[in-house]
């Protein structure tokens, strides 16, 4: 269905917002419930009370979409919820070079979760790991039987690994990790549930104790990638040629590779796109957050999510190979109206789908703020941004904001006092 569409809509960012609407609405054959959820919060009052403890309200983010990606072939607006200026227009603005080239093209491996057990007190730390592993059809009968639902969607325990570790501080610890596949859930419950209802098991066969039970952030048995191409001649701007361009992004990429103080930032705006879409899709950023970052200090020094070359054809390559665990069943996904609104207009039938989309968005983005970064700086379409905020923060209404932004522009002095002063002008001149 979503075939014929081409998700490059022209001028969308110029369109009014009910205008956006309408085309998100045909887009994602949105319902009338469905517009009410983005133009209030997605969430009633007695759902927020429910989700969390102590809850005296709600609280709101912009949800926008980012145009022009073309992934495996396919046409996708990605819905993007986000308080930073700039991201969703850098993130179109990528999608739309890549695209010349024939858009990302994406992978992603089964939905394995891992889960740890800790085990201590062991008679004997060298044959526990045997031990566990002889008696594996058991451990994962076990799991299965604790979480039937997931086995009998193809899901449920995979493997078991045991990963000693001889005199810690606290004496022999072995880590026995639980490989379970979640299919389209991020599968926190499941897999949390299943370690609790082995964990009796795991003790009897391997003689130990077990303590801590829950899953691992770092799931890097659930990695998505994504890559793409830029020709040089899209890279040319007024000052520099395309080849120019590209030179300068390899000398940033370098400098995320080498130098962790880098790679943090560098990797920040990775995940400026991914959380984004996180958030949309009513995923645990924060878990994707860790695992990324864990992931990208895999081999002892923390490093760039992304690699970028310059292919035989003299074109901008790059790609990311992210974990992603992420689920379009199950938490957030089923009961925040908003987060089924951008499913819906993503149209994707696996969380491995959600996740291969996002690997491109952090693809885009990092592309977006390599290419400023390494030319005219990020602060000129930043402050634009910023000074419609400004306006907005210093008692601007909605209608005047835009007016005022562009004369803080215009002075060059987009800063919050100025923003106040304009305000109080015009005030006074009314
Ligand atoms: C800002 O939110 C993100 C950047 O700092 C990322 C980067 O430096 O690569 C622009």
């Amino acid at each position: 269905m979503n075939g014929a569409r081409r998700s490059t809509i022209k001028r969308f960012y110029k369109q009014p917002l009910e205008e956006r609407l309408a085309i998100a609405q045909a887009w994602g054959q949105l319902s009338e419930a469905d517009l009410q959820a983005l133009a209030d919060t997605g969430l009633s009052q007695a759902q927020a009370d429910l989700m969390i403890e102590n809850v005296i309200g709600r609280y709101s983010l912009p949800f926008g979409l980012a145009t022009n990606f073309l992934i495996n072939s396919r046409d996708v607006l990605v819905p993007m919820v986000i308080e930073e200026p700039s991201v969703v227009a850098a993130c179109s603005y990528a999608a739309k070079l890549f695209r010349a080239a024939g858009g990302f093209t994406t992978s992603s491996d089964e939905s394995l979760m891992i889960g740890q057990l800790q085990l201590l007190d062991l008679p004997d730390l060298a044959t526990a790991g045997t031990r566990l592993r002889s008696h594996k059809e058991e451990i994962l009968a076990a799991v299965n039987e604790a979480s039937g639902s997931f086995a009998a969607r193809g899901g449920g325990a995979v493997d078991l690994e045991a990963r000693p570790f001889p005199a810690t501080a606290i004496g022999d610890m072995l880590v026995l990790h639980l490989l379970y596949d979640t299919r389209d859930a991020m599968g926190a419950n499941a897999i949390n549930s299943a370690l609790e209802a082995i964990a009796p098991l795991v003790e009897r066969i391997s003689g130990g104790r077990v303590n801590l039970r829950i899953l691992s952030n770092l799931s890097d048995r659930r990695l998505a990638r994504a890559s793409g191409l830029i020709p040089a001649a899209a890279l040319a701007s007024e000052t520099a040629t395309g080849e120019q361009v590209i030179e300068a992004i390899l000398e940033a990429a370098v400098f995320a590779e080498i130098d962790p103080y880098r790679a943090a930032t560098h990797n920040k705006g990775i995940m400026n796109g991914i959380d984004a879409l996180m958030l949309a899709t009513g995923n645990d950023w924060r878990a994707v957050a860790a695992g990324a970052h864990a992931y990208a200090a895999r081999d002892g020094r923390y490093r760039s999510l992304t690699r970028w070359q310059k292919d035989d054809a003299g074109n901008l390559k790059g790609s990311i190979e992210i974990p992603l665990a992420l689920g379009i069943v199950g938490g957030a996904t089923r009961v925040h109206h908003g987060a089924k609104v951008a499913l819906k207009l993503l149209g994707v039938q696996s969380a491995r789908a959600l996740a291969e989309i996002a690997a491109a968005v952090g693809l885009a983005q990092n592309f977006a703020a390599m290419r400023a970064l390494a030319t005219d700086g990020i602060q000129a379409g930043h402050m634009r941004l910023h000074a419609r905020q400004l306006a907005l923060a210093a008692g601007a209404s909605v209608a005047e904001a835009q007016s005022i932004a562009e004369q803080l522009l215009r002075e060059n002095r987009i800063r919050l006092a100025r923003a106040k002063e304009i305000v109080d002008e015009r005030k006074r001149d009314i």
